[in-house]
């Protein structure tokens, strides 16, 4: 029986609260697919802070590099806020686990089911039938961490430098697994950029239409990132796949997510290649939402879909995948709504966190 090493990290928040459900949901599909896992719980984000004075102890990166996979929950609350900004769950935690890591790749899906479409900020005309865009964004590169990058007096005048660069192996690599991705789906990426004004976004441009000659049965398009917010929310459903640099792939996939109905939806995975496997960080892309945190009422079903993600892309595990994502679908169907998810329509059961999890749990065929 194939056994996988899990580190666990919960984080703040509503993190634990969804944590518990997606353990439960892993567990049940262990037993039903015959594998199995070997997890170890460790503290990140103000919870190791707490516990050991930083954002990512030593000791939970020890876990993480031992492990085959990191399920992340979410990190950050106010009570951490007053920290200098390097320190801060966020970026204390998560950053330096993307470039410890090399997780240069970030696929976001943002899946809008027909039955969740009340519970999206767009009219009905634009998304009806729901719509399923696959977003991935370079997670290493770019402005959040070119150099140089200072903050400080320059020339008697207080300045704030952040530096946008990319290599081309960087859009090499990020490019091919787009590509290939789109294959696995409806043979359509776009290409976002600012290619009419930064230099960084020509390269980009320039090397996907060069990797675009290697994936004849792929569809690739060029946009720009100001024209593409504009386009997710007055046409989602004309993307299949698009990539992205970070920063632009950060705001839109935001964008996404709200489109989609409710950021309780939508998971994610932070990917690298290592040591010839499929590495990755797995998490929910909504927040820790302190204040809902504790209440029993925040939505479980991106991290659970996040296992799927980590079950599918790290160990391989497809049917165990494919079955997490279709009971998150039944129980949908069948009217399980927690609070983020309802309408008011008839046929709708508002149930918390825990029940959520139960109902999913139970659907897992
Ligand atoms: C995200 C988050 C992070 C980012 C923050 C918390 C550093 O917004 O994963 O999208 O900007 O990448
Ligand atoms: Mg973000």
């Amino acid at each position: 029986m194939s056994t996988y090493r899990v580190a666990v990290l919960a984080g703040d928040g509503i993190g634990p609260e969804v944590m518990h459900e997606a353990l439960s949901v892993l567990s049940a599909v262990e037993q039903k697919y015959g594998f199995s896992t070997q997890r170890v719980e460790k503290p990140v984000g103000g919870a190791g802070i707490d516990a050991c004075g930083k954002a990512l102890p030593a000791d939970t990166l020890a876990a993480c590099e031992a492990a085959d996979a990191i399920l992340f929950g979410s990190v950050g609350g106010p009570k951490w806020e007053s920290l200098p900004p390097e320190e801060r769950p966020e970026r204390g935690a998560l950053l330096p686990l993307r470039t410890h890591f090399g997780l240069y790749a970030n696929l976001r899906p943002g899946v809008c089911l027909p039955e969740l479409s009340a519970a999206s900020p767009l009219k009905d005309n634009l998304i009806a039938g729901g719509f399923d865009i696959l977003c991935v964004r370079e997670l290493t590169g770019g402005m959040y961490f070119g150099k140089p990058k200072f903050y400080g007096e320059r020339g008697g005048e207080l300045v704030g430098l952040d530096t946008m660069i990319y290599h081309r192996y960087e859009v090499e690599r990020i490019g091919h697994l787009a590509f290939c991705a789109a294959q696995k789906r409806k043979h359509r990426l776009c290409s976002v950029d600012k290619a009419n004004v930064l230099n960084a976004s020509i390269l980009w441009r320039d090397v996907m239409t060069e990797l675009s000659a290697q994936y004849p049965d792929v569809e690739l398009s060029h946009m720009y990132v100001d024209n593409a917010a504009m386009q997710l929310v007055r046409n989602p459903g004309q993307f299949d796949v698009i990539v992205t640099e970070n920063t632009f792939g950060d705001i839109l996939t935001d964008e996404m997510a709200v489109i989609c109905g409710s950021l309780g939806m939508l998971p994610s995975a932070s990917l690298c290649t290592r040591s010839g496997r499929t590495f990755g960080l797995y998490e929910p892309s909504g927040g820790s939402a302190p204040d809902i945190a504790g209440q029993g009422v925040a939505n479980p079903i991106a991290q659970i879909l996040s296992v799927g993600m980590m079950l599918r892309h790290s160990f391989g595990q497809v049917q165990a995948a494919n079955a997490i994502d279709n009971a998150v679908r039944a129980v949908i169907s069948a009217g399980y709504r927690t609070r983020d998810l309802a309408s008011g329509a008839q046929g709708e059961q508002v149930v918390g966190t825990s029940a959520m999890g139960e109902a999913i749990l139970n659907a897992i065929v």
